[in-house]
């Protein structure tokens, strides 16, 4: 077993549990980043069972406000001495508005602040790893995202379709920029959209949840899902930094993502609403 260490955020079920199971099948140790204590230890022993010789271990943590994720991510640096690898796969699509305690909108807060905010707070200890690798796993749909900073964290500009978008445009505006502030450091971070994968994601009630229940039917399993985001946490033929991947392949990005002032802007108001200052150097 490999000395490395692996975090998967929202590992219990979908495609960041095929991405643990493809990491544990490549002789990596995992973190299992679980909110639901129950689902979490059901993932757990379904690893110990299946790959008894392998270290797999769960971490009960929550991305839905700043204080769930500062816990989270104090528990990992106290249990984990090294950081190889930080998979952000956790996401929701809500159907409704929800604000979290910190009155932000729940998918901006679960797709967006809390891999910003981890990332932040693990940051030193990637570095001390290095090479590290951080992996954002977005969406192909952030093309027709649209990020207005004076409603979009507050969920002002709720849309059922379009607030997901507009939350995975916000990620991809984050690795760029956090990409040229990681140069030289041993730690590269890459976006990738994992396909369009049969999981529990949207599930929404009504006409349209039993429209997609249906195309459900013809989407691919988690476990393609999970070759993307693989394949950037542990390929040695992945050397980019600031990169974005459908599936294995790299693809550039639309215009809208190569926005910098845009970036800039969001990374200033991430650091205000998180209470961090980044130093930029
Ligand atoms: N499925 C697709 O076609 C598709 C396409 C493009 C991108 N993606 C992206 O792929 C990633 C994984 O999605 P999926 O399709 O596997 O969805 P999923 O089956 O709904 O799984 C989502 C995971 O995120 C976790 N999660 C949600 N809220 C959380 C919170 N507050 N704190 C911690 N964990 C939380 C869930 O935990 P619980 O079980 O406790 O709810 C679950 O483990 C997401 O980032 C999604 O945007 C998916």
């Amino acid at each position: 077993m490999d000395e490395k260490v692996c975090i998967v955020t929202g590992a219990n079920r979908g495609i960041g549990y095929a991405i643990a199971e493809g990491i544990v099948q490549k002789g990596r140790q995992v973190v299992l980043v679980c909110r639901d204590e129950a689902s979490g230890n059901k993932a757990l022993n379904k690893f110990h069972t299946s790959y008894p010789q392998t270290a797999v271990e769960l971490i009960i943590g929550d991305l839905s406000s700043i204080e769930s994720v500062n816990s989270l991510a104090q528990e990992l640096l106290n249990r984990f001495p090294r950081i190889d690898v930080l998979i952000h796969n956790a996401g929701i699509w809500p159907s409704k508005l929800t604000k979290n305690k910190d009155g932000l909108e729940m998918a901006f807060m679960v797709n967006y602040l809390a891999p910003f905010y981890m990332t932040h707070l693990l940051l030193n200890r990637l570095k001390a790893s290095n090479p590290a690798r951080i992996v954002l796993v977005s969406a192909g749909l952030y093309v027709r995202g649209l990020v207005d900073l004076k409603r979009t964290p507050w969920g002002d500009d709720f849309h059922k379709i379009k607030t997901y978008m507009n939350t995975k445009l916000c990620g991809i505006l984050f690795m760029r920029k956090l990409a040229g502030m990681l140069e030289g450091t041993g730690v590269a971070i890459n976006a990738v959209h994992p396909g369009v994968i049969r999981t529990g994601l949207g599930d929404f009630g009504g006409v349209i949840g039993v429209i997609l229940r249906g195309f459900k039917l013809f989407m691919g399993s988690p476990k393609k899902g999970a070759k993307g985001p693989i394949h950037l946490a542990l390929s040695p033929n992945v050397q980019s930094n600031g990169s974005y991947y459908d599936k294995t392949k790299e693809k550039a990005l639309v215009e809208k993502a190569l926005d910098d002032s845009l970036a800039n802007e969001l990374w200033d108001l991430s650091e205000q609403l998180c209470g961090i200052q980044v130093s930029k150097d």
